[in-house]
């Protein structure tokens, strides 16, 4: 397929859930960007849209936890995580067969659902950009919650190898999206420490920490973001990637910005095509530095 549209979009849940909470102008400006996503996606009128975005522990806890999932299931079940209602979105199956194929093809050895369910990582950004379900999507979920997370360079590498299988799938138009970031802490300091400890040592002990408990407001790292989007401004993801190590983005911008990752694995899809933005908003009120991309193709 040809990659007619490409962006990158935060998904914090508590968009929906605290609109009314954040200041006016901010609230109007991110919804207004969304929006405006959504309104060109429709004008480009895309067979299908590939989504990359994560799972927040709920749907691959850490009994199995992949680093890399493809639904290929009919329909995608949104499980009503983060007070969003649930829903059911339908899979464009002909590409999310070609894309499972093409990534094996390629040296990336995704799993696979038959039985895909998503989070607010895919349902946020569609009900603010698609909330008609127009578009069939391919849902691609990357591993950006729990540690051992793929270095950046691999996420980059990993949209560059799927941008390949996309443009020699199945013939037609397709937008992909990447969602997550931008820097935003996720849980009390226990909590994040608790979830860093190494593989195999978390699971007996889950019920030792408190229930993730969000705060009114929280912090964010407005200059790490806009020196983020200036660098995805210049078409540098890729050397973004390479510089910064999992363990330095955590300390700067949070374990929220893990989410990037998603960012970068579009980048990849699209040969670092520079971005332009359509809105940046640092909203404390939903804990989460929030932007939104579009890829000059
Ligand atoms: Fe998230």
């Amino acid at each position: 397929m040809d990659i007619v549209g490409a962006f990158a979009c935060s998904h914090a849940g508590l968009i929906v859930e605290r609109r009314d909470q954040a200041p006016e102008k901010q609230r109007e400006t991110m919804y207004g960007a969304y929006a405006r996503m959504g309104q060109i996606i429709r004008d480009l009128n895309p067979d299908a849209v590939v989504m990359v975005g994560t799972d927040h522990g709920r749907i691959y806890p850490l009994v199995h936890s992949p680093q890399y999932v493809i639904g290929v299931s009919q329909s995608a079940h949104g499980t009503g995580d983060a007070t969003l209602p649930e829903c059911d979105v339908a899979i464009h199956q002909p590409l999310a067969q070609a894309l499972l194929a093409g990534a094996l093809d390629q040296g990336v050895d995704f799993a696979f659902s038959e039985e895909m369910r998503i989070d607010h990582s895919f349902v946020t950004v569609l009900m603010l950009s698609d909330p008609d379900f127009r578009f069939p999507i391919v849902p691609l979920v990357q591993n950006c919650n729990v540690p051992p997370r793929p270095k950046l360079s691999r996420s980059w590498e990993v949209g560059h190898k799927l941008g390949e299988a996309l443009r020699s799938g199945p013939a037609g138009r397709v937008v992909v999206v990447g969602t997550g970031g931008l820097s935003h802490w996720v849980g009390s300091a226990e909590r994040r420490a608790f979830q860093s400890r190494p593989a195999g040592t978390r699971l007996p002990h889950m019920s030792d920490i408190p229930p993730l408990k969000l705060d009114p407001t929280g912090p964010i790292n407005e200059d790490f973001d806009r020196e983020f989007l200036s660098l995805m401004k210049q078409g540098k993801a890729r050397e973004f990637a390479a510089e910064w190590s999992n363990e330095r983005l955590e300390e700067t911008a949070g374990n929220g910005a893990h989410e990037l990752r998603n960012w970068l694995t579009v980048a990849g899809m699209v040969n670092d095509r520079p971005v332009h933005l359509l809105a940046y908003e640092a909203v404390a009120e939903w804990l989460t530095g929030f932007g939104v991309v579009q890829f000059d193709l």
